[in-house]
């Protein structure tokens, strides 16, 4: 299965990602947290995006392809290696026409396609307040919210004690620009995804285990698309 999660930033897509990534057995591939561990790392990759993620701009979509090109090839060593990596759950990633045309043509090469896109629907005006109170863990990543989502203990991850910070992209310049930039470059790509008969959207105003539980119902469920039965299973 290749299932891509879209929807605004603050939609939820990070959240639900680490959800469904295990509860579906796909790889994750988040180009934003692929991005944030090359600068954590210092990578020269790193270096390069560093300032437009700050910015709330997009990365070059050669560099963005190519991240993804990598963790494809990731599925497909430990498909060699006998490991059950049925696919990838993409979140964040195609952004523009570009990336979605490239994320096409790597899986055709790869004799796979793009089973499944849900959009997460929240109403604009819940969006900025999401992501004002987001706080995320700076060692693994996990998502939460100072109101809907806090950690257990303040300031400590969870799932990995980990320290729970503020995105530095969270500005609310940074996040203006974000949702400007997803309604010019990425909401067009719902359309061609419709046409292809591969959308399905969720509401997202709901509690986050019940976004979860919908996503997952909607893509058990057999698509007029698919060739029948589950639809992510090859
Ligand atoms: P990325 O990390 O992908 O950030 P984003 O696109 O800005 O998306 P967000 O992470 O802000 O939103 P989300 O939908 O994941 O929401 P979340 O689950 O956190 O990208 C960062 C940057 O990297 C980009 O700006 C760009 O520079 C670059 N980049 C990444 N991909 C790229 C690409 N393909 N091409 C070019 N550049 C790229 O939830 C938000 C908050 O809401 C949290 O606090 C959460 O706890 C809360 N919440 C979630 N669900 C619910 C719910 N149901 N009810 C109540 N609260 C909820």
């Amino acid at each position: 299965m290749h299932l891509i999660l879209m929807g605004p930033q603050g939609s939820g897509k990070g959240t639900q990602a680490s959800r469904l990534a295990p509860r579906l057995g796909l790889l994750p591939i988040a180009t934003g947290d692929l991005f944030r561990s090359a600068i954590k790392a210092g990578t020269p990759l790193g270096r390069e995006v560093e300032a437009t993620l700050a910015r709330g701009e997009l990365v070059a979509d050669d560099v963005t392809i190519a991240l993804v090109e990598e963790r494809l090839d990731e599925i497909a060593h430990r498909r060699e290696a006998g490991e059950a990596a049925v696919g990838a759950l993409y979140d964040g990633f195609p952004r523009t026409q570009s990336q979605a045309g490239a994320l096409d043509d790597a899986l055709a090469r790869r004799g796979e396609a793009v089973t499944a896109v849900v959009e997460i629907v929240v109403p604009t005006d819940r969006l900025v307040a999401r992501l004002a109170g987001r706080r995320v863990c700076a060692s693994c990543g996990e998502v939460y919210h100072v109101e809907y989502h806090p950690p257990r203990s303040p300031g400590v991850c969870d799932r990995c004690g980990g320290e729970v910070i503020q995105r530095p992209d969270d500005t609310p310049e940074a996040v203006q620009r974000r949702l400007d930039l997803y309604f010019a470059q990425t909401e067009p790509l719902l359309r061609y995804y419709r046409e292809r008969g591969l959308l399905s959207p969720v509401d997202g105003d709901r509690p986050i285990e019940r976004v979860t539980d919908d996503i997952v119902a909607t893509v058990e469920r057999p698509s007029p698309a698919a060739s029948g039965g589950a639809p992510w299973r090859s």
